[in-house]
């Protein structure tokens, strides 16, 4: 079988792939492995190539059966020239991309028109670009039967999808790695059994000096809004984990306690607010109001965002009364 014909069975059988797998792809797996009959299909199409390329060279060969033995031989030394030259397949791919008339003269094919002396040849596209062509043709019906006739997701609704898949597997991933927090990404555990565990680690390593209700002792009140350090979930995460200032009898409990522990008793801690046992150790530290903090950072972010005083502003500033 000849060079082209090969290339042109392949070129056939790459589309028919392409188009199958456009069409009917629905997930990740290729349709022809997902769907056999599609495999099928696509060997069918394949077969029926070879059928069409086996045919038309014996037609060729009998046609040349047919020539007068003159141009036969003159067929052959065609043949056997270009044999000769030792580069058949490049030769033949070469012509084959760029179209190119070889057995005729520029006399042979200039147009007859003629514009100030410029005049025109009448060369045949370059058959790498008319392929070209045809592939933008099929790639058009395609993506219009794709998206318009059976209303293949926009890239749009494809980010969404993806954005939301991802949620779900940080949801998935958040749930078995609740182990992995550290001071900046502690939330507060509402589980029932996250608050248990969390109250069992108080009183075993902390009721001692900061009592079994967190009313105080050698440690400060934990029950009322005045902190040391200060009074988020954070702020208490880090100051169990890395310990109080130094020599006040607040030890890093971080070689002691997982961080899911500290995350667990951190939490229990914030459920005793306001709890106002009975003989509680007077506040210490200041006054923690996490409205008041959330003001103060929103007043800023104001004064960041806030645009430059126009011309007009700056002047009516500096009048004087
Ligand atoms: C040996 C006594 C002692 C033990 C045991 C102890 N603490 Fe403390 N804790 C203190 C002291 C003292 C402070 C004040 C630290 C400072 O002033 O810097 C403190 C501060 C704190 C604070 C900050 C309070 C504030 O007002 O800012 C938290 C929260 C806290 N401890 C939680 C715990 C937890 C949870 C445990 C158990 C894992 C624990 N502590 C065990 C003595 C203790």
């Amino acid at each position: 079988m000849k060079t082209v014909s090969i290339l042109r069975i392949l070129l056939v059988a790459a589309l028919s792939l392409f188009l199958i797998e456009a069409l009917a792809r629905t997930s990740e797996q290729w349709a022809i492995v997902e769907t056999p009959i599609l495999l099928a299909v696509w060997f069918v199409i394949i077969l029926f190539m070879v059928a069409i390329e086996v045919s038309v060279a014996s037609i060729q060969r009998l046609l040349f059966e047919t020539l007068n033995e003159e141009a036969k031989a003159r067929y052959l030394a065609k043949e056997a020239e270009s044999k000769n030259a030792g580069q058949i397949w490049l030769n033949k791919t070469y012509r084959l991309l760029v179209g190119e008339r070889k057995a005729r003269s520029d006399e042979e094919i200039i147009i007859d028109h003629d514009y100030d002396g410029i005049r025109e040849l009448d060369n045949n596209l370059p058959t790498w670009w008319v392929y070209g062509f045809y592939a933008t043709i099929i790639f058009a019906v395609v993506y219009m039967v794709r998206y318009h006739v059976f209303e293949g997701a926009t890239q749009d609704e494809e980010y969404r999808r993806e954005v939301a898949a991802a949620q779900v597997e940080i949801e998935e991933y958040r749930k078995t790695a609740k182990g992995l927090v550290d001071a900046s990404t502690v939330v507060m555990l509402t589980d029932e059994a996250d608050l248990s565990d969390g109250k069992n680690v108080f009183d075993t390593n902390c009721a001692v000096c900061h009592r079994a209700d967190g009313g105080g002792g050698i440690g400060p009140n934990l029950t009322d809004n005045y902190w040391i350090i200060g009074g988020s979930l954070s702020n208490i995460y880090e100051i169990i984990s890395e310990g109080g200032r130094p020599g006040k009898g607040m030890i890093p409990w971080k070689n002691d306690l997982k961080p899911l522990q500290i995350a667990q008793v951190s939490s229990y801690i914030m459920t005793l607010q306001g709890t106002n046992p009975p003989d509680a150790k007077e506040p210490e530290g200041e006054l923690y109001e996490q409205e008041k903090i959330e003001e103060e950072i929103e007043d800023a972010q104001e004064k960041i965002d806030q645009p430059e005083l126009s011309e007009e502003e700056l002047e009516s500033d500096l009048v004087i009364e």
